[in-house]
């Protein structure tokens, strides 16, 4: 059984991600109406990344037996000045993510919560790899300033993104495991 503290706070967290995942829409939005292609594919495979994030407290609660609690979602941001501008609420916003985990696995450990514990080691693994992903977007933006070809080729770069279902998902989606 779910501690119902840690039901609560990784309810929460639910709301958290879809948030995320519905910021990161609205980026994608911003880019798409802007005409760089390839930031809002990047961004749109992001809302997805975003959304599984939320399944995974949501299966972990459901797992044990506890039940998700709803809360309202922000209205996010819906203009940027730039595409530097967008990455850089981007890289802020995953720092804020990461503080929000930082205290859930604190919270998992004043409870002696071992399960919520090893879920939330994947968080913050998984938060130092989106930290240092919309990082890196942030410095090559940096890098090539007002140089619109510079832009249009890290847009290119981006656009070669796509999203990936991790197989452990597979299951809480329905889906067959892809083969091989
Ligand atoms: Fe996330
Ligand atoms: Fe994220």
């Amino acid at each position: 059984m779910v501690p119902k503290k840690i039901e609560d706070a990784f309810s929460k967290q639910v709301k958290f991600e879809l948030e995320s995942a519905y910021i990161y829409l609205s980026m994608a939005a911003y880019f798409d109406a802007e005409g760089f292609e390839g930031m809002g594919r990047w961004m749109r495979a992001q809302v997805q990344e975003e959304v599984t994030h939320a399944m995974r407290f949501y299966k972990h609660i459901i797992e044990r037996g506890g039940r998700v609690q709803f809360h309202p979602i922000a209205v996010p941001p819906q203009d940027w000045q730039s595409p530097l501008a967008a990455f850089e609420a981007a890289y802020k916003h995953e720092q804020f993510i990461t503080g929000r985990i930082d205290g859930l696995m604190k919270l998992s450990q004043v409870e002696g919560d071992h399960a919520s514990t090893t879920l939330l080691q994947w968080f913050v693994d998984e938060q130092v790899e989106e930290e240092a992903n919309s990082s890196k977007i942030v410095q090559e933006l940096k890098l090539v300033g007002n140089d619109g070809r510079g832009i249009l080729m890290i847009d290119r770069e981006l656009g070669a993104r796509t999203f990936v279902l991790a197989p452990d998902l597979a299951s809480l989606y329905a889906l067959a495991p892809a083969a091989g």
